[in-house]
């Protein structure tokens, strides 16, 4: 259902790389809402993706920029300005990559330049982003910006590895900018911190499907899916959440205030009493 929420609103979203991503349900959803906006992903992900198809849905241009090159930054915020007419109200940062978590580099042995490319990527890119668009006066007053987090900025999950540190730099960028962007512009600067979801990214997660049963069972409303949390975004780019600002929201049924549920609990108990299950470390 729609609300008209986003009409007349301008924005550019990074991310999209097929219909799992969480940004692609994003840009469905800004789209119903009554919103025109750029759509921006790597030239290598347009080559393995399906962000055209989403682009032709959306009626929306597709800028090609590394998140982490501050030249493809600029080009981006400058042609995203010249083809939208004027400033943006809404940036979704819906970017997250780690060569150790691809390579299957544990936390206690990784590779320092692979580590320092995930923090280019899934943290910095959102400072050159943020910083790009002040310099360019690129947002209009009360606009807002959300980038995508995960609790294992505040928590230890196993397996979640470099990006961890990752997201909890993230979400201390999204405060620091917070203040001088709600200071100097009226501007509002977020994350959003989601429930494992099944998506390219998410898929990378060692044991997704294990965590995603237990976080399952352990939120009391359950997980959030990708599409609850583009309704969220939605909302957060909205009107509706004009000072809200410098926050890490949870968006994840409840987990994030859990220490065990029932449902985790009849599980956990169960195990307890299998006699052929393997001990796991
Ligand atoms: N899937 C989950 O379980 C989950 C949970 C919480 C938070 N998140 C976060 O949500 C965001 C979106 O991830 P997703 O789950 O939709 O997966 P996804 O794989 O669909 O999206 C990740 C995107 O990052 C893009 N990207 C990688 N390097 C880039 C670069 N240098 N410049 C620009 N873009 C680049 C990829 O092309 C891809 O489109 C990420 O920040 C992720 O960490 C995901």
């Amino acid at each position: 259902m729609a609300y008209n929420l986003l009409k007349g609103k301008k924005g550019i979203i990074f991310g999209a790389l097929d219909e799992k991503s969480i940004a692609w349900k994003v840009a469905e959803r800004a789209h119903e809402e009554g919103a025109v906006f750029t759509l921006t992903n790597t030239p290598t992900a347009m080559r393995f993706g399906e962000i055209n198809e989403l682009a032709e849905k959306c009626n929306a241009v597709v800028i090609p920029a590394d998140a982490t090159n501050i030249d493809d930054l600029e080009n981006l915020i400058k042609k995203s300005m010249e083809i939208l007419g004027g400033k943006v109200d809404f940036i979704l940062h819906s970017i997250g990559m780690s060569m150790n978590v691809r390579k299957k580099r544990v936390y206690n042995d990784v590779k320092y330049d692979y580590f320092i490319k995930t923090l280019d990527i899934s943290s910095l890119s959102f400072h050159k982003l943020l910083q790009t668009c002040f310099k360019f006066d690129a947002i209009n007053e009360w606009g807002s910006v959300v980038a995508l987090s995960y609790i294992a900025a505040q928590r230890v999950l196993y397996g979640y590895n470099d990006m961890a540190d990752a997201k909890a730099l993230l979400e201390s960028i999204a405060r620091s900018f917070g203040y001088i962007y709600g200071r100097e512009k009226k501007i509002r600067i977020n994350t959003i911190s989601q429930s494992p979801t099944l998506t390219t990214a998410g898929g990378g997660v060692k044991g997704i499907s294990g965590l995603m049963d237990f976080t399952e069972r352990m939120s009391p409303l359950g997980n959030a899916s990708a599409e609850e949390c583009a309704n969220f975004t939605i909302v957060l780019f909205s009107d509706l959440s004009k000072k809200v600002t410098m926050q890490n929201i949870f968006h994840d049924g409840g987990f994030s205030s859990m220490g065990m549920s029932l449902r985790a609990m009849r599980m956990y108990n169960r195990s307890l009493d299998c006699e052929d299950c393997p001990d796991v470390e």
